[in-house]
Order: structure tokens, then C-alpha cells, then sequence
């Protein structure tokens, strides 16, 4: 059958609201035209994360009932503890409240002041606790990497040319680990190679220095390997992931995404020093070592949920349904970082709204008008996010790219909801040439994204929206 269908039946449904265009327009307003302000009640498709959202497995549920409490040595640590050693090989395993968690035990055991972190491209809470522990986070991505319409397979990969000459200006001694983040989030979600994690890790190990891998989407990677690089179509996806991570010293994982679980996450390593350090800062803000901030269910859920992540039915249909919605809007005009990755279609707003400059906001306004003509919420990866304001002149300062982020929870929508993202986003295509600008009227010095207020440069309200779906 050349149909891929969603691998599960739903036993347990959830309503969501439909509202009309002139609710949304009013909330918007309301919510000063940020969607991180709006209540997830007013939102009929929520695309602004993968993170935290994903639908658990029957399996899963019975699993949180399985959950043990105990403070300490708990069966549920135990079954956490074993699938992750099997699945990723390292055999010292910690567990952390979400990924940011694993991130700061990392970086504070592993590096210090002056040093320098490079990465194919750091996500956010990475490059922050790399930066709070003094040390410099370096993104080498591939030259195609910054290209959102490079056809490239493997835009996730780092530059290996770079590392080596970075290896030769600063050596270990400046360099105390190296981190590849499968699949590439801030890059547009796309995937790295099995070919660039081997060429990273050989001069790792030739200049001594360890690599570590963000595993968060590592499932959707490695199906990715198998989909697109030679060789690796007739590979189960538990090997390759095998591979990978044979090639690496340990990885941080943030178990809200490939975990299945709506929260959680870990830090892993072979070395049995550095785990014993983990261990202790653990302690001090996490907890125990058999918990680590997670209830004993949580813990059975990402047990479950890692080995379910591996599922070649799953893993088909997860991307086939990110692919159908990229290549549906591609058709009909709509610019993306192409190809789409694993976890989310990613628009480029600058080429599609060419008429709002990057200090109007095209992300922002972008993300304004899809709430307004379908209710569907995603994010913007621009100015917002990322341009800077000198906290002296004032002056704005444009992001490198101005991309919305669709990111598509798991398990969880249809794909008829698919269909209508579709629809409406082709909707708003189709009037995208009256739209203006918007501006901030309010923004706080640190992740302004988040709390900022804007208006917009243009007639902005119900009568806009071109469907009234
Ligand atoms: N690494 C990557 C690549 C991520 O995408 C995230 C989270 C983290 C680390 C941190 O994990 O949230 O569990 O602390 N990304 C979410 C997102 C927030 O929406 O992309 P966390």
C-alpha cells in the first residue's frame, strides 16, 4: 500500500474549540498579539512545540500506574535506567527533570571559563548554560545549513573542516567537548548523517576531545539516515541509533520529545569519574540518583516511550505527516526550509512576506495571521527570538533568518487537522500581499519572546481573514 496511515487507534479523545475569526482577533489583542499570552483553550491547533505534547501509548498509561515512589532504588529507575543502556550504550545513566536539566550537570562538570563549546548549532537552553558557565558556544553548521531552499539532505551537518582547524588553534585544553544536536532544532530540524557523526567523532578521538550528542529527536535522525543516505535503507533504526551513539562519549536527552513523555530527560556518559561528579550536583538541585527530579511514573513512561520511539511504523507516518504538510504549503507557494526535517515544517517569512522588512517583524506577523485565519498557533524563529536591542541606543539589530516554526506534537493531530493547516495557510498565501508589519510595544532584556508586546504597522482584524474558517 502506498497510503501511510496513522499506526494507532484513539481510545481517549480530547474536544478543541473552534472560534471565529473575530474571537481571534480579539484575543489576539488581548494577548498584545504574542501567542505565548494566549490560553491554549483559544488555540485549535497548537503547533508552537513538539516539546512536552506528545500523546502517550495505552502502554504508557499502564505504565504510570506500574510507578514506584519509592524515594530510592525504585523498580521504575531500574526499568528507566536498563532502556537507556540499551538503546544508547552508555552505562552511566542520570536522570534530569527536562533536557536544559542534563544540560547545566554537563556543561558545569565539563568546562569552565575561556573554553569553547562548537556545535553543528547549539539549541537555546544549550548555548545558555554553555554561556553560564563562562565558556563560548560555537555553532559550525554546514554552509547549507544557512540556506533555507538548499535541497542539501543533511543540512544538520557540522562543518568538519572548521572543527579541524579549531582543533589546531586551540587544541584540547580549549576545547573540552564537542556537541552534535540530532536533529538540527535551531537549523530548521534537520537531520545529521551517519557520515558526519563518524567524521566528527575520528577527530575527536585523534585530538582527544569528547563528543556528545543532543539526543532529543535521535529517532527521527536515524530514520532520517535510513530514508536518505546511501547505504542505510535496509538498517533497523535501533541499530543505527546504535551506531550513533557507539560513536559518542555520552549524550543529554530531553525525554519531551523522542521520549514520548510529557516530561523528563537525562544526562549519559561511559565515564565512571565524571558520572560520579554528575551525581553529586544532582543531588544538591535535582535529586536522588534513582529519580532525579521525576516521579517514579514519569520514569516508567520514558521507559516505554524510548522503546516505542524506535517503531518503524511510527517513525514512517511521524514523517510522513511533517513531509506532507511542507510539501503540500511548498506547492502552493509557500517558501520552507526545504527539505522538511523530522519535527516541524519551518517557513521562511522573510521570502514569503518580502514587503515587511526584518525590523517589522515578518515571523511575528506571520504568526499573528495564522492565528487569526485558522486558529493555529506557531512560533517565530526570527527577530524576535533572536535580533538584538542595544540596551543603550535602543537599536534593533535583524536575526540571520526569519523562520515560523509549524512543529507537530506526536501522535497527536490527524491528518485531516493536517489538511486544514494546509488550507488555511494557502488562505492566508492568497491575501499575503495586503499585510504590513508589526512592532514591539514592550519587551523585557533577557528571552523576550516569551512576554513581548507588539501592535501591528496595518489594518489588522476579522475582516482580514479570508476564510472565516
Ligand atoms: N535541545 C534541543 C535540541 C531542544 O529542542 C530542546 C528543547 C532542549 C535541548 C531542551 O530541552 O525543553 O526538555 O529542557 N526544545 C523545545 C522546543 C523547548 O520547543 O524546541 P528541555
Amino acid at each position: 500500500m502506498k497510503t501511510i496511515i496513522e499506526p494507532f487507534r484513539i481510545k481517549v479523545v480530547e474536544p478543541i474549540r473552534m472560534t471565529t475569526p473575530a474571537e481571534r482577533a480579539r484575543l489576539l489583542a488581548e494577548a498584545g498579539y504574542n501567542v505565548f499570552l494566549l490560553r491554549s483553550e483559544d488555540v485549535l491547533l497548537d503547533l508552537l512545540t513538539d516539546s512536552g505534547t506528545s500523546a502517550m501509548s495505552a502502554e504508557q498509561w499502564a505504565g504510570m500506574m506500574r510507578g514506584d515512589e519509592a524515594y530510592a532504588g525504585s523498580p521504575s529507575w531500574y526499568r528507566f535506567e536498563e532502556a537507556v543502556q540499551e538503546i544508547f550504550g552508555f552505562e552511566h545513566v542520570i536522570p534530569t527533570h527536562q533536557g536544559r536539566a542534563a544540560e547545566r550537570i554537563l556543561f558545569s562538570t565539563l568546562c569552565g571559563p575561556g573554553d569553547i563549546v562548537p556545535s553543528n548549532t547549539h539549541f537555546d537552553t544549550t548555548r545558555a548554560n554553555v554561556e553560564a558557565v563562562g565558556a563560548r558556544a560555537l555553532d559550525i553548521p554546514i554552509p547549507e545549513g544557512l540556506r533555507p531552499q538548499d535541497p542539501h539532505p543533511f543540512k544538520g551537518n557540522l562543518d568538519t573542516d572548521r572543527l579541524e582547524a579549531l582543533f589546531r588553534e586551540h587544541g584540547a585544553e580549549r576545547i573540552p567537548l564537542v556537541m552534535l544536536t540530532l536533529t538540527n532544532n535551531s537549523g530548521g530540524g534537520q537531520p545529521v548523517s551517519l557520515a558526519n557523526v563518524r567524521a566528527v567523532s575520528e577527530l575527536c578521538r585523534a585530538h582527544g576531545v569528547p563528543l556528545y550528542i543532543d539526543a532529543c529527536r535521535f529517532a527521527e535522525n536515524a530514520f532520517l539516515i535510513r530514508l536518505r543516505e546511501e547505504g542505510q535503507a535496509e538498517r533497523g533504526v535501533p541499530e543505527i541509533v546504535r551506531e550513533i551513539f557507539s560513536l559518542a562519549e555520552g549524550c543529554t536527552m530531553s525525554a519531551k520529545k523522542d521520549g514520548l513523555a510529557n516530561i523528563g530527560g537525562f544526562v549519559a556518559t561511559r565515564d565512571p569519574a565524571l558520572a560520579r561528579r554528575q551525581r553529586n550536583l544532582l543531588i544538591l538541585t535535582e535529586g536522588f540518583p534513582t529519580y532525579g527530579g521525576l516521579a517514579g511514573r514519569d520514569l516508567e513512561a520514558i521507559a516505554i516511550g524510548l522503546r516505542e520511539v524506535l517503531d518503524h511504523d511510527y517513525l514512517e507516518y511521524r514523517l510522513a505527516s511533517v513531509r506532507y504538510l511542507g510539501e503540500r504549503i511548498a506547492a502552493g507557494g509557500v517558501p520552507i526550509v526545504e527539505p522538511p526535517g523530522g519535527h516541524a515544517v519551518y517557513i521562511d517569512a522573510a521570502g514569503f512576506l518580502p514587503q515587511v522588512a526584518p525590523l517589522e517583524l515578518p515571523g511575528q506577523t506571520l504568526v499573528a495571521e495564522l492565528y487569526l485565519e485558522g486558529g493555529i498557533r506557531g512560533v517565530e524563529v526570527g527577530t524576535v527570538m533572536f535580533g538584538r536591542r542595544d540596551p543603550e541606543t535602543g537599536e534593533e539589530s535583524p536575526a540571520p533568518m526569519e523562520l515560523v516554526r509549524l512543529a507537530l506534537p506526536r501522535r497527536v493531530y490527524t491528518q485531516s487537522h493536517v489538511d486544514y493547516m494546509v488550507e488555511a495557510i494557502l488562505a492566508f498565501a492568497g491575501r499575503r500581499d495586503e499585510v504590513g508589519g508589526f512592532r514591539f510595544t514592550h519587551q523585557e532584556p533577557v528571552l523576550r519572546h516569551f512576554t513581548a508586546r507588539f501592535e501591528p504597522l496595518y489594518p489588522f482584524d476579522e475582516g482580514t481573514s479570508s476564510t472565516g474558517l
